[in-house]
């Protein structure tokens, strides 16, 4: 992997894998009051994570956006399903179970076949991918196979759901920052071809 510069002063100030990518600079992760402001308004987990980068500029490219809007809606459905599980509502949340499970099925889709394929042309990518696409067949498993009407799969969906978070936290700290730097305008392409090709519409740009 080539050109990483720095994510800030204070290994407090970024991640393991936002600190792995930035070997030099200008990822910044500070400003943390403002980030958590905004994160809080998705109903995210705020206060035991990191603020996210806001800085390198990935969140402005339209496919990029296209990824973080699904991140949000996955998330926001991961809470509702906790929720109707903590307060014993089983068919809400076998219903948003099934609806969660078809926009990740469809996400996944659109990252493996479209932004994941293009970066595995950076052999320094691999590893880190195959990390993250692991994550996704475990999490299909755990949420298909959980039976909600025992107290055992009502836990499976839960500790499947507390793992969301975390890999949306490695991909928006992570590779979405690393693909800025790292992916020709032919791949681009690709990874934006293969996102609507799997989502059967443009891009919103
Ligand atoms: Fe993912
Ligand atoms: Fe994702």
């Amino acid at each position: 992997m080539s050109v990483f510069a720095g994510c800030g002063d204070s290994p407090a100030e970024y991640n393991t894998i936002g600190s792995w990518l930035c070997a030099g600079t200008p990822i910044l992760l500070s400003d943390g009051d403002r980030i958590r402001a905004a994160v809080a308004e998705v109903d995210r987990p705020v206060a035991d994570t990191e603020p996210m980068c806001h800085y390198c500029g990935c969140r402005d490219m339209p496919l990029i956006k296209e990824f973080i809007a699904e991140h949000e809606a996955v998330y926001n459905l991961s809470g509702d399903i906790r929720r109707a599980l903590e307060s014993g509502d089983i068919d809400t949340a076998r219903r948003d179970l099934v609806e969660i499970q078809r926009q990740l099925t469809e996400h996944w889709a659109g990252e493996e076949q479209g932004l994941f394929a293009v970066m595995r042309d950076d052999p320094d990518c691999t590893d880190y991918i195959d990390a993250l696409e692991a994550e996704h067949r475990e999490m299909t498993t755990d949420l298909s196979t959980a039976d909600l009407t025992t107290p055992e799969g009502r836990q499976q969906v839960l500790a499947s759901l507390a793992t969301l978070w975390p890999h949306i936290e490695k991909e928006e700290d992570g590779l979405f920052p690393m693909s800025l730097t790292t992916l020709s305008g032919e791949q681009w392409t690709a990874a934006i071809d293969a996102w609507e090709r799997v989502h059967r519409r443009p891009v919103r740009r």
